[in-house]
């Protein structure tokens, strides 16, 4: 007899067997591309089975693959893709930075004004330095903790991501710097407190993403926060935010509308205006070693301060992405995660999305999600299975169930994506676990 089990893999062939047909051009780039990169990759995330689609163009919140498919973007460029793929503001300021020249060896007239403008916007930054990627900036954070505190020990926690060397899935992976790593569970703020305590004779710093991204989209409860921020203070070590991806969301990003002011912060992803960029800074005396005439530690990098991301960041949260725009993208984010858990409710079957405002993610079970082990059992060949029945009704969301409104998403598309998940879900509901299993993931081979 064939159980849901042998229905998922027989849907999932199915799907896959379609996206192989549909897709010519992107397996002929894959296989020329393998013969000079490893996998045809050099980003990790991009890769998925069969093979990834080549996306060749982008217009406003649409991208065309190579073989002409059209869909609207959901994914935005996994949050640095804010302003869409062809802002006239953006563009305008990329092409005016590069009339005065693009690589002019020493300090511009652009980056101070984009340095006012974090400071004056993120009331944790009382100065800043800008580096090519959110990975460099929490790793220039954590060092200056480290020399800071003169201790050696970094509390983070499972399932966060800091950047492509500061993974912490389950434990730190095999490209994980060898820092002096202790790791916590996400939103357990009694376990937090006490284990911060304990180490407090060699602990640097507290590096937490006030919302799980790659995680999984799991907001931290604003007790655990504050919980941090008080346990950090008490001993003596920083409290780092990473608003990479969390900056987004209200005008002074999440710690800060929660009311927690960490030590240092990080930012990245949009605030470039889409292109290369990260940032860290906060408090002045923590800053202050960075200080060339006096401080200890050296930040280099050539590309720190390149005139295209400096103009293309100003631009876009000047005339783009002010305060208030922020606030409306939160809440158009929070008005389709609502429309969508509405439609897996009305369907009765174990699915959510979990997330705040603009950024949310799909998960294959019911309760409560507070941190990455309450979905870690869920059958990834559902998650596979959505995001190829998204790609057949013309979105491109990502792999993992992450999905990402941009600033130039219509409402149109936003009423299409709520119908195709809607199609999922009443194609797919045998295969799917009634919610009245509650709590209970959705396990390969249930
Ligand atoms: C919370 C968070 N921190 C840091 C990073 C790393 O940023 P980058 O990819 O620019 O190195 C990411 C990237 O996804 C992120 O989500």
């Amino acid at each position: 007899m064939r159980t849901r089990d042998d229905a998922i893999d027989d849907a999932l062939d199915d799907a896959r067997r379609r996206f192989t047909a549909a897709n010519p051009a992107s397996l002929e780039q894959f296989r020329t591309n393998a013969r000079y990169m490893p996998g045809a990759n050099s980003r990790s995330i991009l890769f998925y089975p069969p093979y990834p689609l080549t996306i060749v163009r982008g217009e406003g919140a649409t991208v065309w693959d190579a073989d002409g498919h059209r869909y609207a973007d959901f994914i935005g460029e996994y949050t640095a893709g804010l302003y869409g793929h062809s802002a006239p503001e953006i563009r305008e300021a990329v092409d005016e930075a590069m009339r005065a020249g693009i690589s002019l060896t020493g300090h511009n007239l652009l980056e101070g004004k984009l340095a006012r403008l974090l400071c004056e916007r993120f009331p944790a930054l009382e100065l800043v330095r800008f580096t090519n990627s959110g990975t460099e900036a929490n790793l220039m954070a954590i060092t200056a903790a480290l020399r800071f505190t003169g201790r050696r020990k970094v509390v983070v926690f499972s399932g966060a991501y800091h950047g492509g060397v500061l993974g912490f899935g389950a434990q730190p992976g095999p490209t994980t710097v060898p820092f002096d790593f202790i790791v916590l569970p996400y939103n357990d703020a009694e376990g937090a407190v006490a284990r911060i305590g304990a180490e407090s004779t060699d602990l640097a710093a507290v590096l937490v993403e006030p919302m799980l991204g790659a995680g999984g989209c799991i907001p931290a409860d604003p007790q655990f926060l504050h919980a941090l921020r008080d346990a950090a203070t008490r001993a003596g070590a920083l409290l780092i935010t990473d608003e990479v991806m969390t900056s987004r969301m209200g005008g002074q990003g999440l710690a800060a509308t929660i009311g927690v002011t960490p030590d240092l912060m990080t930012l990245g992803k949009y605030i470039g205006g889409g292109m290369s960029f990260g940032a860290f800074g906060g408090r002045a005396d923590v800053m202050a070693l960075f200080d060339p005439r006096s401080g200890p530690l050296a930040h280099s990098g050539t590309f720190n301060n390149n005139v295209v991301t400096m103009a293309a960041g100003y631009a876009g949260l000047t005339r783009l992405f002010p305060p208030q725009a922020a606030d409306a993208l939160f809440e158009r984010g929070d008005a389709l995660r609502d429309r969508l858990n509405a439609v897996a409710a009305d369907a009765g079957v174990a699915l959510q999305f979990t997330g705040l405002g603009s950024l949310m993610n799909s998960h294959f079970v019911a309760g409560d999600v507070r941190r990455p082990e309450d979905v870690g059992s869920v059958d990834p060949r559902l998650r596979e299975l959505l995001f190829f029945r998204l790609l057949d009704a013309g979105f491109y969301a990502s792999p993992r169930g992450f999905i990402v409104l941009s600033l130039p998403v219509s409402d149109d598309d936003i009423d299409g994506f709520v119908d195709a998940i809607a199609g999922f879900v009443s194609t797919y509901s045998s295969l799917l676990m009634p919610a009245t299993d509650s709590g209970r993931a959705l396990l390969r081979g249930g």
